[in-house]
């Protein structure tokens, strides 16, 4: 039809032969943007960033059965290739790069992986033992494998972009990390791949999280044991919300920070809805500004 464009097609590339062909074909500076698929918004927003700021864009769609522990969701986790690649399309994505495990780890389990150290075995890491050493493993070889300028996580998985950024800096990759900030539905529930499991009426218990985040945020002049208060006010009140964690932390260190902090503080918080775990967390300036009344 006259006017109209049809989205390009990406170039899939299902094997590393087909990796290293495709790579080899961008110009510029490039950009990844690494997924587990069943895309979302989130991910469009990452690809829109990445089209913006780079001349080239690589996404990764791999499910990465390291990072899942025992009793995870690794089968039920959506799978909707078919649907990825048209919104790739849509966003003019170059490359997608969805390999199946035995190209990733083409002798099985890795016996040389990444360890997060301490700050792997905090917050989510205290109850997804093991987790980021299997997201730092994947993220360390889908680097290697693609050879990007930058790489853009969302902010919505903070302690991973935390991790992502030490791996970076402490093992000399060379890399550009972008962190871009969490996108929402519009009644306020951060995208979550894991959105889609909550029922209609686990739904609404489930903005809970992002009304304890707006709560605590709204008293950041008044300081921290105020902004961590205000949050747990709100999900006291919403006993659907069974939490794991609700903690004011140092961006860099992810220890709580102490009651007179002054500066930039990150708010998360983990809560069990039914069956579904979620996530959530925003950066608030703790200590200054105007007062919230
Ligand atoms: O955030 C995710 O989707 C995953 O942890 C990542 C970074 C793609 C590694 O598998």
């Amino acid at each position: 039809m006259e006017g109209i464009e049809a989205p390009v097609s990406p170039v899939l590339a299902r094997t590393r032969a087909e990796l290293d062909a495709a790579r080899a074909s961008l110009g510029g500076r490039v950009a990844i943007v690494m997924t587990m698929g069943a895309l979302h918004e989130g991910h469009a927003t990452l690809f829109r960033r990445a089209r913006e700021r780079y001349d080239s864009v690589i996404a990764t769609i791999f499910l990465n059965p390291l990072q899942f522990g025992a009793g995870e969701d690794l089968d039920a986790y959506p799978r909707t290739l078919d649907a990825d690649l048209a919104l790739c399309a849509r966003e003019g994505v170059d490359v997608v790069f969805a390999p199946t495990p035995d190209v990733v780890y083409p002798g099985g389990e890795p016996g040389v992986t990444i360890r997060a150290g301490r700050l792997g075995e905090i917050l989510e890491g205290a109850i997804r033992p093991g987790h980021f050493d299997g997201v730092l493993t994947v993220v360390a070889k889908l680097l290697h494998l693609t050879r990007p300028d930058a790489a853009l996580f969302g902010q919505k998985d903070a302690q991973q972009l935390v991790l992502i950024r030490r791996l970076v800096r402490d093992l000399d990759f060379g890399v550009d990390v972008v962190g871009v900030p969490t996108v929402r539905e519009p009644d306020g529930l951060a995208m979550s791949s894991r959105n889609a499991y909550l029922s209609p009426s686990e739904r609404p218990v489930a903005l809970g999280l992002a009304r304890a985040l707006r709560a605590g945020a709204g008293r950041s002049a008044k300081g921290p044991d105020a902004v961590r208060r205000a949050a747990g006010d709100v999900l006291a009140g919403e006993p659907g919300c069974r939490v794991d964690y609700l903690v004011l932390v140092d961006t860099v260190t992810l220890a709580e920070v102490p009651e007179g902090f002054r500066g930039e503080a990150l708010l998360a918080v983990a809560a069990r809805v039914g069956t579904t775990r979620l996530i959530d967390n925003v950066l608030v300036t703790v200590g200054q500004g105007a007062d919230v009344p």
